[in-house]
């Protein structure tokens, strides 16, 4: 790229562009795109506004007048059902119209949101209720509540920020619909729910999810359970090679070979990602638990078990593992230019016994998210050091590198406004 691209732009961003176009390809991020808080800035402004993230489960708001106050990023949003239609399921930003108060407080129900600060009331779909202290000329119809561009996708909410920049969320819909209800995710539960604040920018949270080249090393429990995982990092050619042998044969045996699909890595800013794909557990594994055995009885009409595991992908920063008896939802919160907030939620089907194992079901998820934490956090350490340079990708590491790749090729497009030169 010449120098001539970066013209007029605020020197800030020019120094950004000028570290996106010496960025080596396959190698690591420069440091600041770790750290410096105004690499965080940009993406605030310009990135995060155009991703589509998951914010809640349906079962969440379960009925007519039920609210929770969810994170959206780095804004508080009210996720709402206003009608029993399965998608009568809307999001505001929680700012009351009057003078700005946060208008929930936490999750209820009611006939109507009310503002604590001077009790304004708002309907569920938004339109502002008050009329008897509105001066004279103001138009009521125009102090709606702030809508949050939301779409219920097979029980899952996503929200993202800004209706004028977002991508079209149909496509995903239409491409995973069938996957998530197959897997029972529209008519499930909340069994668990925690949060992993982990000192880290978003990128090395996602960079750290995107591969299994850790997996070995960081995840014994991961690594015994999934006999995949073994053949990968293995390194060595012959498995790899019997391990997709074993694949086509299980896919052609459960009858699901065209389950895989995806626009996961696309580096169009206007496309949203989605993904899915189905692949088996472990020889001799029902589902993703310590011993392979059922934690939960069987979820999205299953008669049989077929030691499973989907996985889809909803946009950057939202990822669903769905075993044959429960599901994990993936939730990834940047907070800061280097805090991020994982969210996991555990769901079964909405019928599982009352008495279910909880511990048995967060088991595999809990353990290696806790340890993803960790070497996430010390990658973040290292990252800030004075001594760290970037480092290549290996063959190991393509999803990461690809997803680097992306990143530094979107972000030239939304502050130069240059189209990448190849798609
Ligand atoms: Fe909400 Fe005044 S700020 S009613
Ligand atoms: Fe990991």
């Amino acid at each position: 790229m010449s120098a001539a691209t970066t013209n007029g732009l605020h020197p800030d961003r020019a120094k950004i562009v000028g570290l996106i176009d010496r960025s080596r390809p396959n190698w690591s991020l420069e440091q600041p795109f770790y750290v410096d808080p105004a690499v965080y800035e940009l993406e605030r402004e310009l990135l995060f506004p155009r991703e589509w993230s998951l914010v809640a489960h349906a079962s969440e708001v379960p009925e007519k007048g039920r609210y929770i106050v969810r994170q959206l990023f780095d804004e508080e949003i009210i996720v709402v059902r206003f009608g029993d239609g399965e998608d009568d399921i809307a999001a505001y930003y929680n700012v009351c119209t009057h003078r700005g108060s946060r208008l929930c407080t936490k999750d209820g129900r009611s006939r109507l949101l009310v503002c604590p600060y001077h009790a304004w009331s708002f309907r569920l779909t938004g339109e502002l209720q008050t009329r008897q202290d509105l001066p004279e000329g103001v138009d009521p119809e125009a102090l709606g509540l702030h809508r949050v561009p939301s779409k219920c996708i097979g029980g899952l909410v996503l929200c993202g920020l800004d209706k004028a920049c977002l991508p079209d969320v149909q496509p995903v819909a239409d491409a995973l619909i069938d996957g998530l209800r197959q897997n029972g995710i529209d008519r499930a539960r909340i069994a668990a729910r925690k949060t992993y604040p982990t000192k880290a920018n978003w990128k090395l949270v996602l960079e750290n999810f995107s591969e299994c080249y850790h997996c070995r090393p960081a995840h014994p429990e991961y690594f015994r359970v999934n006999a995949h995982v073994k053949v990968t990092a293995m390194r060595d050619e012959d498995k790899a090679v019997q391990w997709q042998e074993e694949l086509e044969a299980w896919h052609s045996v459960i009858g699901d070979a065209e389950f895989n699909k995806g626009a996961w890595e696309s580096g169009d800013i206007d496309t949203a990602p989605y993904g899915m794909y189905r692949k088996p557990i472990g020889p001799g594994r029902m589902t993703l638990s310590d011993d392979g055995q059922p934690v939960s009885c069987l979820m999205g009409g299953r008669t049989s078990y077929d030691g499973g595991e989907t996985g889809f992908l909803l946009g950057r920063m939202s990822f669903v593992s769905s075993a044959n008896d429960y599901v994990t939802l993936f939730q990834m919160i940047p907070r800061g230019p280097t805090e991020t907030d994982v969210i996991l939620t555990w769901l079964v089907d909405a019928d599982a016994d009352a008495g279910i194992d909880v511990d048995a079901i967060t088991w595999m998820w809990d353990v290696t998210t806790v340890q993803d934490k960790t070497i996430t956090e010390h990658n973040a350490d290292g990252v800030a050091s004075r001594a760290y340079r970037p480092g290549p990708y290996t063959a190991l590491e393509t999803q990461t590198a690809s997803f680097v790749e992306v990143y530094l090729s979107n972000m030239r497009h939304l502050i130069t406004g240059e189209r990448p030169a190849v798609a």
